[in-house]
Formats: C-alpha cells, sequence, structure tokens
C-alpha cells in the first residue's frame, strides 16, 4: 500500500481520532479526482489500513465525488456573481415596512450545464437582501410554499422570542407567519435562514439563506463606500451530484465533522468573478457555510481593511493580511482596488486548510477607472466595552463537548420541552464556553443578545473580536469567556453550535429569559 495517501481534515488536530476520521485512497483515485493538483495534501504514508464502513466515513464520498467531476472539475470564475435582488417592502406604513416573502423551490446555476433544485426564499439561492433601516421596523409575512414545515430564523437580531424562529416555531406547508424586526440595535450585516428543528443544516444546505441588513443613517455621514459599491458576498462550500443536485447526507462523519463540499461557492454560483473599478469597495462577507471555516486573503497580498464584525462596526478600521470567518461570521471588509491597472484580476483566496481545500472564492477583475469620493475614516463607532463588575453571574459554564457519541451542551442535547436554565431580564452575564474537544472548534452562537469577547484561552481576544459579535470561534480544547447583556424581551431563545449538523443532532440549549 505505497500508493495511499492519509487525508487529514485540517481544521482538526488529529491525535487519537486519527484512524478513525481518515481514509486511506490510493494515489491513483487522486489523481484521477484531480485532487492532488490542489496540493498540500500531507502524505502521512502508508500504514494501517482499516476497512471501515462507508457511512461512518466523509472523505469516502467526498474523494468518490471529486472524482466523479473527473478531470473537469467545475471551471473557476466561469460566471459572473450574482447580487441577490434587494427585497422592496410591498406597503410602508406607521408601523413599518411591510415585506411579503414566500419559502418555495427553485433553481439555481451555480455549475455549468443542468440547473440545480434549490429550496429558496422567493425560490432564490440566496434569497433576496432585506434592506431595514435602524428604527424602522421591518414586518416580514413569510408563507410556506413547500412541501414540509420551515421558518425564518434572523441571525443576530434583537427580535420578541415569537419572531425569533425558534426550533418549534415552524411554518406548516401553506401556511404564513408574520415576523416583526424592531431594527433596534446597530446597523451592519446579519442573515436570515431557516431553523427548523432537526433540518436547519438541510435546509440551508439546500438554498434557505440571504442577508439582512441594517442601514444606520448615523453611519452615512462616515463616507464609506455605497449603492453598487457595497456588495453582500454569501460564502457556502457545496457538495453536487452528477447530475448538478445539492447533495446532503448526514451519517455519523458528517454529523462529527459537519457536512463540508468539494466546491465553493459565492451569492450560489461556484467561484464566479466579479467586475469592478478601480476604487474601493465595501464587501458584507457572510460565512454561510454549514460547517466550514474560511480564511479569506487577496492573492496578490494586498491587505483587507475590516471594518465590521458580525452585525457592528468595529471601533477603528482594522488592517489584515487574512480574515478569519467561522460559520455564520460576517465581516464587512474594504478593498481597494485603486491602486491595480486596468486589464488586472486579483483572486480573494481561502487560505483555511479544511479538506477539501477550496482555495479560490471569487476574482475580481478591474475593468475600469472610476472617481472614488469614498473613505475609511479613522474612528468607526464607539463600542463601549461591558464592564465585568456589572455581570451578576459571573461563571455560567457551558461546555460544548462529545458524550457517549453525541454532541451535547454540559452533557446535554437539545430537548424543546426542557428549560435549561433561566437569566433575569435587564441583567448581565458572563458565560465560559469550554471546547471539550480536542480534534474541532465550535463556532457558539447566542440568539436575542449580542455579546462581547472578554477573553480567549485567557488571552485577550484578536482585534477582529473586539466589537459586539453574536457567533464566536472556541478553539479545539479552549474556552471564551463572553459578556452579554440580556435587554427587552423575555421568552424562550436557543444558543447553539453554528456547525449546523452539531446544531441538529443535538448541541444546542436554550434559556428563558424571565421578568
Ligand atoms: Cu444562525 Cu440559531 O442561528
Ligand atoms: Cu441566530
Ligand atoms: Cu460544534
Amino acid at each position: 500500500m505505497v500508493n495511499s495517501i492519509q487525508i487529514p481534515v485540517r481544521d482538526f488536530c488529529y491525535r487519537g481520532v486519527r484512524a478513525r476520521r481518515s481514509r486511506l485512497i490510493t494515489r491513483r483515485q487522486l489523481l484521477e479526482g484531480g485532487l492532488a493538483a490542489t496540493g498540500g495534501l500531507a502524505v502521512l504514508g502508508a500504514g494501517h489500513l482499516r476497512a471501515e464502513a462507508e457511512d461512518q466515513n466523509p472523505w469516502a464520498r467526498l474523494a468518490d465525488k471529486t472524482a466523479s467531476y473527473g478531470a473537469v472539475r467545475p471551471p473557476s470564475f466561469a460566471r459572473a456573481l450574482p447580487i441577490p435582488p434587494v427585497k422592496r417592502p410591498t406597503r410602508t406604513g406607521p408601523q413599518g415596512d411591510e415585506i411579503d416573502l414566500v419559502l418555495c423551490p427553485g433553481s439555481g446555476q451555480p455549475l455549468p450545464g443542468a440547473a440545480t433544485p434549490i429550496l429558496g426564499f422567493d425560490g432564490i439561492w440566496p434569497g433576496p437582501t432585506i434592506l431595514a433601516t435602524r428604527g424602522r421596523p421591518t414586518l416580514v409575512t413569510v408563507k410556506n410554499g413547500l412541501g414540509e414545515s420551515a421558518n425564518v430564523h434572523n441571525h443576530g437580531h434583537h427580535a420578541p422570542a415569537t419572531s425569533d424562529g425558534h426550533p418549534l416555531h415552524t411554518i406548516k406547508p401553506g401556511e404564513s407567519r408574520l415576523y416583526t424586526y424592531p431594527n433596534n440595535q446597530t446597523g451592519g450585516t446579519y442573515w436570515y435562514h431557516d431553523h427548523t428543528f432537526g433540518l436547519t443544516g438541510a435546509h440551508l444546505f439546500r438554498g434557505l439563506g440571504a442577508l439582512y441588513i441594517i442601514r444606520d443613517p448615523a453611519e452615512d455621514a462616515l463616507g464609506l463606500p455605497t449603492g453598487e459599491h457595497d456588495v453582500p458576498i454569501l460564502i457556502q462550500d457545496r457538495l453536487f451530484d452528477a447530475n448538478n443536485g445539492l447533495e446532503y447526507t448526514v451519517d455519523a462523519g458528517t454529523t462529527f465533522t459537519g457536512v463540508l463540499g468539494n466546491t465553493l461557492c459565492a451569492n450560489g454560483v461556484h467561484t464566479p468573478f466579479f467586475q469592478v473599478a478601480a476604487r474601493r469597495y465595501r464587501f458584507r462577507f457572510v460565512n454561510g457555510a454549514n460547517s466550514r471555516n474560511l480564511r479569506l486573503a487577496l492573492g496578490n497580498g494586498d491587505p483587507i481593511v475590516q471594518i465590521a464584525s458580525d452585525g457592528s462596526l468595529l471601533s477603528a478600521p482594522l488592517i489584515q493580511t487574512s480574515v478569519e470567518l467561522a460559520a455564520s461570521e460576517r465581516a464587512d471588509c474594504i478593498i481597494d482596488f485603486g491602486r491595480l491597472k486596468t486589464g488586472s484580476s486579483v483572486v480573494l483566496r481561502n487560505l483555511d486548510p479544511t479538506w477539501p481545500e477550496l482555495p479560490d472564492v471569487l476574482r475580481f477583475d478591474v475593468v475600469r477607472r472610476e472617481n472614488d469620493e469614498s473613505r475609511v475614516p479613522e474612528r468607526l463607532a464607539d463600542v463601549p466595552r461591558i464592564p465585568e463588575h456589572e455581570a451578576v453571574k459571573k461563571h455560567r459554564r457551558l461546555r460544548f463537548q462529545l458524550a457517549d457519541g453525541k454532541w451535547t451542551i454540559n452533557g446535554l442535547r437539545y430537548d424543546p420541552a426542557r428549560i435549561d436554565f433561566r437569566v433575569k431580564l435587564g441583567t448581565t452575564e458572563i458565560w465560559e464556553i469550554e471546547n471539550g474537544e480536542q480534534t474541532q472548534m465550535h463556532p457558539f452562537h447566542q440568539h436575542m443578545v449580542p455579546f462581547q469577547v472578554l477573553d480567549i484561552n485567557g488571552a485577550p481576544p484578536p482585534p477582529a473580536h473586539r466589537g459586539w459579535k453574536d457567533s464566536v470561534a472556541i478553539p479545539p480544547a479552549g474556552r471564551a469567556r463572553l459578556i452579554m447583556r440580556f435587554y427587552d424581551y423575555t421568552g424562550t431563545y436557543v444558543f447553539h453550535c453554528h456547525k449546523l449538523e452539531h446544531e441538529d443532532h443535538a448541541m444546542m440549549l436554550q434559556q428563558e429569559v424571565v421578568a
């Protein structure tokens, strides 16, 4: 077996689980699959060839899938980046902007050839971008035109519990539900997706995800790029079958790692190109993957200037060589193409080493010069730190871990009939999130209120995590302390790992906020 190669997933740090979680495939299979060309595969030598059930093994299926593309992996940069349409209010009344959305099957064109059946908000993937204004409510009536129950969760939204898209608050086929979004929170990039009990991963994978942007009139004064120079980009890896159908499988392997695809799609198209003018742009990058991490960087080594994390501006712009996004995190970034010549291109790369490596996100093609009056001021927003002494509960410990082979928090799997604990409205708490798992990180996500990161593994958080956050990666065998204020609404809200196959099976608990 000299010709076998062991494929590691490098989001994991392996020790102890290598034998169980990897697969030996032959070099010939790899070459046929075009995998060798992706580079960087660690050749760990021949060894312990173990027979193991295919359904235990996500890599088997991934390798087979990749092989099925044969020499023709989907070509990169073949199609233009689509910009999802902006959803216009149907009515604008004293209570706010009213919007009608319908959940229905549709089709997309992520790959050349056959169209891909999807489930979409308004039948498209990504769904339409909802544009809201801070302080002015948006009322969204969602009709379910699917053959199965589904719902909508506005990720990062500070909403009453009845509008939060609790996993049990689903909309039956043919029925409708009204979601009220007050938009009383920081302006920024949010996103909405299905949150059906046990099916969130499947539904998001099939297309039920889109951006929700809150515009803050106060932000307009900053002079950041706007209009067509403010571009939403939903990044998601996907796995397709031979007919370009989305292939989503839950088994022991994918439940362990989260579902990983072998193509990277931006706004529903595999590795597109985007024509830009030689000037500044604001990109709203959303990691809408079910599980995959992203590390975004420009192929020419130019810096990316991050201005917002999750839904809020940072206090000051942050010059970075790469931007890390765990599943569900967002980063608003300014990229300045001003120094580039017309006719040149720069690729937005994904440097994250998770296997299979998907190194290209999209390509920016500079096609014209343009006058640029935008700026990036040195001060963006006030982000007052929540003082630790404000917390009435200083050590709420939540341990994300495997227990009896199942994903749990504090040993518990999600049970919608159980309230895991109560928090008092109007109080502040410090949560200590612990990752009991050596092999992978878990992106923690809280509903209802944003939080601030006090520390990660005992050290101050990186600058990109010093704004308001609603999701944060807890490193393997690591811990983070988060501080949050529970304000405005009582009711039951979930929190969970945002690797959606972990969340669905069932690394999620719920808190009740009580008066
Ligand atoms: Cu993005 Cu509970 O969800
Ligand atoms: Cu959420
Ligand atoms: Cu997890």
